[in-house]
């Protein structure tokens, strides 16, 4: 196991990334004043109360109350385990991820390593053997084509002959046993080998090469096609160490290289869809690789773009095809994203419609594809006369465990209104009729105009170390003027020991930002909390009158701190969000404690 990133490397990141970058490359970042701002991609909305703030590099939306630094919105937004974001972040800095402990020495991790080089090499080979056979360049021509296209998808040729990649690659046991792992060739089986010469062979033998390379360009398995009639028409790659077929999305590297913002994924079947429609700079499309769409695809899909648009056949099978990706859509309905279906005409696939009919057209298609709602509420609709009660009932029936798969909030609500319409219904009686629940998640809910879901401080008495720690996650400069911090520890109390603890760290790094200063908690239980005083709004103050407005509250501080102030911290949170069975027995003993 690699060990942990160390806290240093995570704060030089984030001093050398700018959270404006990093989110502006993902979604349009508009600047307002000394914020940035851009409708919210955790919740639908049509004006922009998401705010990203370049001082603190921190980002907060009105709207839900989604905050958070660069990390945690790479971690939200292209759904990152955190490890993950931050070897994102480390990749735009041009940075390798240390470990404690130094590097991961797992032999496991060496062998991947060398697997990852073979393939490399066996995509060259292919590539130069596609560039000495005028047959395999024939046919790709004859397919529509042109160099730079193939050159963009590392189009290759597997030579025809049963040992031209074991020959080259295979001279030694070791360069056998990789290429037996990374699937490139077969081994005979026992019956073969008495009649042939026994061992190995190819797998790829006389197909135009289709590598697929995973996220990061790497290739990690091929497909290959046949130039003629022969069987099977595709072969791909077995699963392997580097290959899981229900993942890969084929294209989607190349989308990446292509746009720096990817308003939306166009899904197809094939190989060559996924290249003819780069031909026609549609560049937004990907394959998968002859699997039904899967839930795996789905989070690689949702991490990079909020729009996806099916493409299917027309026909019977294409037909099911299309319910199945909805069926495994369905969880994945949220605000904020969309999910279409788009049915091509019979006898076409994208790759002869676009040939056919150009990009202009081809994109008309697309504008015109269906909402999953609409394609979910149209199916279920053919064969039922929706005139009659009976119809409408059925209907209901019938849509009631798919609405129960949509995530509770606004998408699954949409989704009730639009099936109320069809049915004649009001919709809060269909909701609870399809037992689907009344309300939304809290967080999101739309917040209504006159409610802000930025914290505001309550009057309690609490709020003082609330706006204290505030203020210095905020304006991390003013710490200095607390000049004994011990005092705020040896208090006892938890809060002004967390408070102790940033004043401490700020006197000697006083330019950290906010956001550094909340990854710094990332692990502890007040990392949260923390997180929310950094989207708290204060007054603006200048440093000289945050100065004074900190060392004011000191005394109060003081004075609240011990058992009064964890009562009314636990009495504040009973109020907000309840307490654990433990915080209740400690209120219990507080309150009953002897008075002095
Ligand atoms: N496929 C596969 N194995 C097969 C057939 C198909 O893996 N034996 C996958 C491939 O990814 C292929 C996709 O399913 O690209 C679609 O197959 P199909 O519609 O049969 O072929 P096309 O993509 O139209 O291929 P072409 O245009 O080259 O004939
Ligand atoms: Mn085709």
């Amino acid at each position: 196991m690699a060990g942990r990133i160390p806290r240093a490397f995570i704060d030089d990141l984030l001093a050398r990334t700018d959270i404006i970058e990093v989110i502006g490359s993902r979604i349009p970042l508009k600047k307002a004043g000394r914020e940035w701002k851009a409708n919210c991609p955790f919740h639908g909305e049509k004006t922009p109360s998401f705010t990203v703030n370049q001082q603190k590099q921190f980002y907060h939306c009105f709207g839900c109350g989604v905050h958070g630094t660069a990390l945690s919105f790479l971690m939200e937004h292209d759904r990152l385990a955190f490890p993950e974001a931050v070897e994102d972040l480390a990749n735009r800095a041009g940075l390798e991820v240390p470990r404690e402990g130094g590097q991961a020495a797992d032999p496991r991790d060496r062998q991947l390593d060398d697997l990852y080089g073979l393939m490399t090499h066996v995509d060259q080979h292919f590539r130069d053997a596609l560039k000495e056979n005028d047959r395999a360049k024939d046919y790709l021509k004859q397919r529509g084509l042109v160099g730079e296209t193939a050159a963009r998808y590392h189009l290759g040729y597997a030579p025809a002959g049963w040992d031209m990649a074991l020959k080259k690659f295979g001279a030694t046991d070791a360069g056998r046993q990789a290429l037996l792992t990374a699937g490139l060739i077969i081994e005979r089986n026992a019956e073969q080998e008495k009649s042939s010469s026994p061992g190995f062979y190819d797998r790829f033998r006389d197909r135009i090469m289709f590598p697929i390379r995973d996220s990061r360009g790497r290739v990690v398995g091929f497909g290959g096609r046949v130039l003629d009639q022969g069987e099977p028409k595709y072969l791909n790659s077995p699963e392997t160490p580097l290959f899981h077929k229900g993942r890969e999305l084929y294209g989607l590297f190349e989308v990446r290289q292509e746009l720096r913002h990817i308003e939306r994924l166009l899904v197809v079947e094939g190989y060559m869809d996924v290249v003819r429609l780069s031909q026609a700079e549609i560049h937004y499309a990907v394959a998968t690789l002859g699997t039904a769409t899967t839930p795996d695809h789905l989070n690689r899909i949702f991490r990079v773009t909020s729009e996806v648009v099916f493409a299917f056949d027309g026909d019977r099978a294409g037909r099911q095809a299309a319910w199945r990706a909805l069926e495994t859509c369905l969880p994945f309905a949220k605000e904020g994203r969309q999910l279409k279906f788009l049915f091509l005409p019979d006898g076409h696939d994208p790759d002869t419609l676009v040939a056919l009919e150009g990009k202009e057209a081809f994109e008309r298609r697309l504008e015109g594809s269906l909402p999953l709602s609409e394609y979910l509420v149209k199916q279920l609709s053919t064969d039922i006369n929706l005139a009659s009660i009976d119809g409408r009932a059925r209907l209901a029936e019938l849509a009631k465990p798919l609405i129960a798969r949509v995530p509770e909030g606004i998408y699954r609500e949409l989704l009730v209104d639009r099936l109320a319409r069809e049915v004649r219904m009001p919709a809060p009686r269909l909701m609870s009729l399809l037992g689907a629940g009344e309300r939304a998640e809290p967080r999101s809910l739309p917040q209504s105009r006159n409610h802000s879901a930025r914290p505001r401080l309550s009057s309690g008495r609490g709020s003082v170390l609330k706006q204290t720690l505030a203020r210095l996650i905020q304006q991390p400069a003013v710490a200095r003027v607390i000049k004994d911090p011990e005092s705020l520890r040896l208090t006892g109390d938890r809060g002004l020991a967390v408070l102790a603890e940033l004043v401490d760290m700020l006197h000697v790094e006083p330019h950290l930002s906010s956001a550094q200063i909340i990854e710094r908690w990332r692990d502890r239980p007040e990392h949260d909390r923390l997180s929310e005083l950094a989207a708290l709004a204060l007054p603006d103050l200048d440093e000289a009158a945050a100065e004074r407005e900190l060392l004011g509250c000191i005394p109060s501080l003081l004075a609240g701190a011990g058992p009064e102030r964890r009562v009314d911290e636990l009495i504040e949170k009973a109020e907000l969000e309840g307490l654990t069975e433990e915080e209740k027995r400690e209120l219990v003993r507080l309150q009953s404690r002897p008075r002095t």
